[in-house]
């Protein structure tokens, strides 16, 4: 087919259609390709081109240096061969088990205002989904050629229904024009996933666990406190959710109901805009205030770019170390 080329890894080869891009031919096919945002915003998706030719759309100095482009670098997740191409993996060192991506096709079983402008969303897949508590779907907005990445909220074990916590942008062509306009129970729904490296990491099992959700950053959080208590009920897990107010609050009950079974879960809601009866300011300050040391906790970020920012401040101030600090930027797409 003169229309798809080849991948050559070193180790391997996987084909490519016209017009897909190289991290997406890759991740269905089984090679794994650190990536996070899927939309050319984070840097993360970068392989080295030695051989053949990509069509690369330009990138910010930020995400992909003069000297990086030099050395052959493009962001796989923006690029789509031309030729036949030869590209370098970067080694992958997290020891994790990987799913390769693909397409899913599902049908919404409950939509539900959970607080202000912010719904939580099941679907109920027709084929079940493996993946790792953390990542995310890309889910296809109906009548355009446009996707929107969305994290699970369920864990792993429940892949039959994914659970998602979505925040309306005013005028936003995937909540504003769509999710909080037409879609109802009954609507099918195709997406792609699983994607991402925010992954639940059983690398450290004793390590008590701090978790900073901004918003609706809290859904993937929520995925991976369900998934590490199912492997140690003890688990030691200390979940900060800021909002601006309380009426942007959600899952409260969730948390607390979790806090009571779970001797060793604490959660603590704080509200950016608000006094209140509980905790105010940002979830990084609240962190600060609770913890001399986070010498010996590992952390799971999420949520508005400014906010994850702020927590990884925050927990390297108190010497996190920074191999235990992972996170993923709620970064709009562009
Ligand atoms: P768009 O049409 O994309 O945006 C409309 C306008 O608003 C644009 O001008 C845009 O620049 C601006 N805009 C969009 N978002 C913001 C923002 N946050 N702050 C300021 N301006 C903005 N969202 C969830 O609610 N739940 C999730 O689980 C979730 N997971 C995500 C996972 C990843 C990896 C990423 C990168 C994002 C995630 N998001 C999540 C954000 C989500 O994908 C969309 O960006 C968001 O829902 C807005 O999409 P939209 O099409 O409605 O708005
Ligand atoms: Fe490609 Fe973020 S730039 S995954």
């Amino acid at each position: 087919d003169p229309t798809t080329f080849r991948i050559d890894t070193g180790t391997t080869s996987v084909t490519c259609g016209s017009g897909q891009r190289v991290l997406d031919a890759l991740l269905r096919q089984g090679v794994w390709i650190p990536n996070s945002c899927n939309q050319g915003t984070c840097g993360t998706c970068k392989v080295r081109v030695t051989g053949g030719m990509v069509d690369a759309p330009p990138a910010p100095d930020t995400v992909l240096s003069d000297s990086e482009r030099d050395q052959g670098y493009v962001l796989s997740c923006q690029s789509t061969p031309t030729t036949d191409i030869v590209v370098e993996p970067p080694a992958d060192e997290s020891g994790a088990h990987h799913h390769a991506l693909r397409d899913l096709a599902g049908t919404v079983s409950s939509l539900t205002t959970v607080a202000d402008d912010t719904v939580s969303v099941t679907v109920s897949l027709d084929d079940p989904f493996e993946f790792t508590a953390g990542q995310y779907v890309e889910l296809s907005i109906p009548g355009t050629d446009q996707t929107r990445p969305y994290s699970m909220a369920n864990p792993p074990s429940e892949s039959g229904t994914l659970e998602f916590h979505i925040r309306r942008q005013p005028d936003g062509l995937a909540t504003d024009g769509w999710i909080f306009d037409s879609l109802t129970v009954g609507s099918s729904v195709s997406m792609t996933g699983p994607w991402g490296d925010f992954c639940h990491r059983e690398d450290e099992p004793g390590v008590g666990l701090i978790l900073l959700a901004g918003g609706t950053g809290l859904a993937p959080l929520k995925s991976i406190a369900r998934a590490a208590l199912e492997a140690d009920p003890e688990r030691e897990i200390h979940v900060y959710h800021g909002v601006r107010t309380e009426t942007e609050l959600y899952d409260v009950d969730f948390w607390r109901a979790l806090a009571t079974e779970h001797p060793n879960v604490r959660y603590t809601p704080c509200l950016s805009r608000q006094q209140w009866c509980g905790r105010a300011g940002y979830v990084g300050d609240a962190m600060m205030a609770d913890f001399g040391s986070c010498r010996n906790h590992a952390a799971y970020l999420c949520g508005p770019p400014a906010m994850v920012e702020a927590g990884v401040r925050a927990l390297k101030r108190r010497r996190m170390p920074p191999r235990r600090i992972r996170r993923e930027k709620y970064t709009p797409a562009t």
